[in-house]
């Protein structure tokens, strides 16, 4: 076979140098044809769309053709050319073939179309071959890079904070473990404890819930950072929200208060939305047909509307006033259920809400204390389907008021003593938020499951692949 340069064929579909000759490359999604001719739609990955390839089945032999199945990966050399069909500009007429792996139709699970989602979660390991999963996975690229870029462009720098982590601050969820002890048999002191001086890192360690109290650090440094990478939270919460390994992008800023930030939240959300409608046109028409059909239209509607801006005190009252009978109940002082958060975003605001200044009791230990010594300067941003999509404050810096808080909640002082260090030498006014990536995408895409929208989903008792 002639070695020709491969053509993407997201390059392949644009190009319009019809009678030349090319290379393409990709895996068979259906094969149909009749005696005489075979039509492949191939896909590499590159995009949603196949590209067809017409096959003169004299010219290559009945024998030769048989195991150009379903998920049989290709090399094909030919000529470009116009194409007949409707709903695509070009197609290829097959000189060559070289067929790289078959995929036996008995047993390749992607035989046919049509699985449902819980079924391709049981594989997840061929499920980024779906037309669902390709567009989910090019979606969630898009939006990776897009945060990148909106950071970059305003001047925060990239912070990489640690995975693992020997303080247990934050509060955010339960942790998981790190060890080299050998847990069947551990050493142990007088007490009887694990003795943890034997450890790896002379502690105990976990994974890390969370990667603000080290961007705080680089936020009083670098003035504006942000942190984007994995976090790990050990609940038992079997939610089609909740993931045990999720990512998050966490912004960091000096001098920014809550006014400051809820511009930033809400500015930065449009972005990667606008981001996304006008880079992942193909992908997200192919969700919204296939499972959301206003996707688009919601897309839209919060890229062009003010978010409401709310206290959290004002929210319960409108729950309560509402005489929509919830499975939890709400009174000042409970934390919000995802359906409080949806009944004030979907039905009373019917836009995305801001609710702010919550209870201290159900918040963390760092959030700026309002005067009424009840509630924190506390954000949430809460949106259709989602709930809560990001969680953020601003700091308190007042060094006496954080570790009077730090005693009253009985957090260890000497797992803090750094992070009290930002509030002992030149401590300023800052704020941040935590965005869930996996939230995001969720909003994005307009899958129903969070399992849906990362590669390989962690969650309780499933961490097969
Ligand atoms: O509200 P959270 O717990 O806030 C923090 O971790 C702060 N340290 C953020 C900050 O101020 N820098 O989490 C932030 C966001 C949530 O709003 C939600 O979108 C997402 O992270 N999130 C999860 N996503 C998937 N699975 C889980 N188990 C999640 N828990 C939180
Ligand atoms: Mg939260």
């Amino acid at each position: 076979m002639e070695t020709l340069k491969r053509t993407k064929i997201v390059d392949a579909l644009k190009c319009t140098d019809f009678g030349s000759t090319i290379n393409v490359k990709g895996w068979v999604r259906t094969r149909r044809g009749n005696k005489n001719v075979s039509f492949i739609a191939l896909n590499d990955g590159s995009t949603i769309n196949n590209i067809q390839i017409v096959i003169d089945n004299e010219k290559f032999g009945e024998e030769f053709l048989k195991p150009i199945t379903t998920g049989a990966s290709l090399s094909v050399n030919g000529i470009l050319v116009e194409s007949q069909g409707k709903g695509q500009t070009c197609e290829i007429q097959a000189t060559e073939i070289e067929i790289f792996g078959t995929a036996d139709p008995n047993t390749y699970p992607l035989q046919k179309k049509g699985h449902t989602l819980e079924f391709l979660r049981e594989i997840a390991h061929l499920r980024p071959r779906t037309n669902t999963f390709g567009a989910i996975l090019r979606i969630r690229h898009n939006m990776a890079f897009a945060i990148h870029k909106y950071f970059n462009d305003r001047g925060y720098f990239y912070l990489h904070t640690p995975l693992i982590t020997a303080s247990d601050a934050e509060g955010a969820g339960a942790m998981f473990q790190v060890t080299t002890l050998d847990v069947e048999n551990p050493p142990r002191n007088e007490e009887g404890k694990i003795d943890y001086t034997q450890d790896f890192f002379g502690k105990s360690a976990n994974l890390t819930v969370s990667g603000q109290l080290e961007g705080e650090l680089g936020a009083m440094a670098l003035g504006s950072i942000y942190t984007f990478g994995p976090t790990f939270r050990a609940e038992n919460s079997n939610t089609p929200r909740h993931l045990a390994e999720f990512w998050m992008i966490e912004p960091e800023i000096a001098f920014f208060d809550i006014q400051d930030n809820m511009d930033l939240a809400e500015d930065f959300l449009k972005y990667l939305i606008q981001y996304a409608l006008d880079n992942c046109q193909d992908d997200l028409e192919f969700l919204s047909s296939m499972y959301d059909k206003e996707l688009i239209e919601r897309l839209k509607f919060v890229v062009e509307n003010d978010f409401v801006r709310l206290p959290y005190t004002e929210g319960v009252e409108i729950l309560k006033a509402s005489g929509e009978k919830f499975e939890f109940p709400v009174d000042w002082g409970t934390d919000l259920q995802s359906e409080h958060e949806r009944y004030l975003v979907e039905k009373h605001f019917k836009k995305p809400v801001i609710l702010t200044d919550y209870p201290k009791d159900i918040k963390a230990f760092y959030m700026k204390q309002n005067e009424d010594g009840k509630t924190v300067r506390a954000m949430d941003v809460l949106f259709p389907k989602i709930g809560e999509i990001i969680g953020g404050s601003q700091r308190e810096e007042n060094y006496d008021k954080l570790v009077a808080r730090v005693e009253e909640l009985e957090i260890p002082m000497k797992d803090l003593w750094w992070y009290l260090d930002t509030r002992r030498f030149g401590t300023a006014p800052h704020s941040g938020f935590g965005l869930g990536f996996e939230r995001l995408l969720l909003f994005v895409t307009g899958m129903g499951n969070i399992r849906d929208v990362i590669p390989f989903p962690r969650t309780p008792k499933n961490c097969e692949f």
